[in-house]
């Protein structure tokens, strides 16, 4: 077993448990009311992420009510692009907006800018990991340059990722000047996560799925790769959960060619293709609907004993597909939580 007992740690490195170590993506948010109040206490959504005394408070939130086997840094992906130099702000019920930019004018951004900017997060880590049960794993996180630049480029949530999409196709050269720039901060991010005490880290590349195979190699691929070499590079014991969402048919290349320790899965990837074509080559992390969450009783049961049978004999982590949404019902989530642990093989 990992060091400390940490189950879910265990299963990255190479072995496998039963019944499987479990956390949930956006696993402190709005669905719990302890995080509703203190995120009222914070003011602003970034004024949570970057107050590293209620930023620890929220992420351990979920640890108390249901125990989870990982907590996860609380933050958000776009931190990346406030901290270069292009600020982002979060308009109540709007989703993120940021000043779009223009792909001549990524010269402007400073990766340097990471170690100062991002010192409260950092902050954050090392108190979370300092008031953290000794078996609780503790992830970092950063979003992937592709589905970071989605966001860069549109200056907002996007349905098809458009505008990213164009400017890739249309200037490749310059994408990839920050797609480079994009690398090189998020090597330096998740390195600076590791040294304040996480002990893995994920990659979300949520809009991994809308790019056609030639643009998925280039952009999903690629960055990711140079991601996990790089931090490597630096601390050579770096374990890193990829979660390119969406890839489906090209899950399998991803893995083969990123060398992520483990890979999450959203809920349409077939079990059967996890089970025989991934899982031989990395823990498998996913993959409950969270709609199955949100109507409970059978579709919720039915989801989890399948998930169980078919992924329980290798490396799993149980997870959702995709992050848990706001109308979910706490409780729900506790049931949840007890069918995972009472599986019996
Ligand atoms: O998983 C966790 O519990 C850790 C915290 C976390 C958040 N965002 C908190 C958050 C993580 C890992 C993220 C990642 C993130 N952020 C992603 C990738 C994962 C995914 O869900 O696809 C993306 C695309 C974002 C960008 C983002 N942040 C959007 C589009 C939004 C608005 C949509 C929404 O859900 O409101 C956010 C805001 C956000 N990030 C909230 C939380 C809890 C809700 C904000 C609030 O409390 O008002």
């Amino acid at each position: 077993m990992a060091r400390e007992g940490r189950k879910l740690l265990a299963v990255i490195e190479g072995e496998s448990v039963f019944p499987p170590p479990i956390w949930i993506m956006r696993q402190a948010g709005r669905y719990l009311p302890e995080y509703r109040a203190t995120r009222a206490e914070a003011g602003g959504f970034l004024d949570l992420c970057y107050n590293p005394r209620l930023a620890t408070e929220v992420t351990l939130q979920p640890i108390r009510r249901y125990g989870f086997d990982a907590a996860i840094l609380f933050s958000d992906i776009l931190v990346m692009p406030d901290a270069l130099g292009q600020p982002v702000r979060f308009a109540e019920g709007e989703g993120p907006l940021l000043d779009p930019i223009r792909l001549d004018e990524v010269g402007r951004l400073d990766p340097s800018r990471i170690d100062a900017h991002l010192a409260p997060v950092f902050e954050a880590v090392a108190s979370i990991r300092a008031k953290l049960p000794a078996e609780t794993t503790l992830l970092g996180f950063c979003g992937a340059p592709w589905t970071v630049a989605t966001y860069m480029i549109a200056g907002r949530g996007t349905p098809d990722q458009g505008p990213a999409r164009r400017a890739a196709l249309s200037d490749p050269e310059g994408f990839q000047r920050l797609m480079d720039l994009l690398v090189e901060a998020s090597v330096r991010y998740l390195a600076r996560q590791i040294e304040a005490g996480a002990d893995a880290v994920q990659i979300f590349d949520s809009w991994a799925g809308v790019l056609d195979d030639l643009e998925f190699g280039r952009w999903v691929v690629e960055p990711n790769r140079r991601i996990v070499e790089g931090l490597r590079a630096l601390k050579p014991e770096a374990r890193v959960i990829g979660f390119p969402k969406g890839a489906g048919a090209m899950l399998e290349d991803y893995v083969s060619r990123t060398g992520v320790d483990a890979v999450g899965l959203d809920w349409t990837v077939p079990l059967s293709y996890a089970r025989d074509r991934l899982q031989p080559r990395t823990a498998v992390q996913g993959n409950l609907d969270p709609l199955r969450v949100i109507l409970g009783g059978r579709p919720m049961e039915e989801g989890i004993d399948r998930i169980l049978a078919e992924l329980g004999q290798g490396r799993l982590i149980f997870n959702l597909g995709h992050g848990i949404t706001p109308d979910a019902d706490p409780e729900t989530v506790g049931r949840l939580v007890e069918r995972v642990r009472a599986a019996r093989r």
